[in-house]
């Protein structure tokens, strides 16, 4: 499959994993103003990426002007052409918010996923070029050569399209890797209090789930000991008061509701009960 292929091209997996780690270098150098506009590009405020969702814009735009290019190629109309162009304007206008929140998403990309991640960016890249030439065309005239360039561009984005469906469905980038907490239902014994230290993260197993306690000013807190965006080891991370920093990609979750506070995952933390019997720390599964 030529997914696999493009997995094993060990040409473009380390350029992707340099590449993606510049990235996200550069934008946790550039302070908060950047770290917000970056947890704006992940979607953490849409409950999940918003990389998807705008590219169904590109790519619907760019596939309804090739319909009315192929209309109007069978019954030469002024209204079908003008369609066509507008929407292949339309399509370049949405790429470029497109493209900036695929960059960020591509940023903090699993390593694994980076070679097929990079092959995905360069295709759907140069399908924006090919657009960009074709209304070039389009706008002096050359027709003939406006629909050369949006027949390749349509190529092209559909490879592209195809990748991200791998990178998703095959790669599980993007998806919510953490499981719903549905056990223990009933309070169950997670550790003796005085095994925890303040400021001193631990991962123990309850019923199989692994579960990060963290206790600070007296307050014992216990969440899902994996991050929700690629299966960090969060009890590896950096804690500051109520915050945990996920040591692979740098989300930041807030212990006492397992919120985001920054990307790029875009689900948030799972959490359980926690409360102190007899010196030991007791959890549950949170109620809704
Ligand atoms: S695994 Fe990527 S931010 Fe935690």
């Amino acid at each position: 499959m030529l997914s696999q292929y493009i997995e094993q091209a060990a040409a473009l997996q380390k350029p992707g994993q340099q590449l993606a780690g510049a990235i996200h270098k550069w934008v946790l150098q550039g302070g908060k103003p950047v770290r917000r506009l970056a947890d704006l590009l992940h979607g953490t405020w849409l409950g999940h990426p918003l990389h998807p969702v705008l590219t169904d814009v590109v790519v619907g735009a760019w596939t309804l002007g090739a319909l009315f290019d192929l209309i109007s190629l069978r019954s030469p109309s002024h209204r079908a052409k003008q369609a066509a162009d507008t929407l292949t304007a339309l399509g370049i206008v949405a790429a470029l918010p497109t493209a900036l929140s695929g960059v960020t998403d591509f940023s903090t990309i699993p390593q694994s996923a980076a070679g097929a991640g990079l092959a995905h960016a360069l295709t759907v890249k140069a399908s924006l070029g090919t657009f960009i030439l074709s209304l070039w065309a389009r706008k002096k005239g050359q027709r003939g050569q406006g629909l050369f360039w949006s027949a390749l561009g349509l190529a092209l984005i559909s490879l592209g399209a195809y990748l991200g469906g791998h990178l998703v469905f095959g790669k599980r980038v993007g998806v919510n890797r953490s499981e719903p907490l549905s056990q223990p239902e009933a309070w169950t014994s997670a550790l003796p209090l005085a095994d925890l230290p303040e400021h001193q993260p631990k991962a123990v197993e309850i019923e199989d789930q692994p579960v990060l306690l963290y206790r600070d000013q007296q307050q014992v807190y216990a969440v899902s000991a994996i991050c929700p965006h690629a299966k960090g080891p969060l009890a590896e991370g950096s804690f500051t008061g109520s915050e945990v920093q996920c040591p692979w990609h740098d989300s930041v979750f807030d212990l006492r509701g397992g919120h985001i506070v920054h990307g790029p995952s875009t689900y948030p933390l799972p959490c359980y009960e926690a409360r102190l019997r007899n010196g030991q720390i007791e959890v549950r599964a949170a109620s809704d």
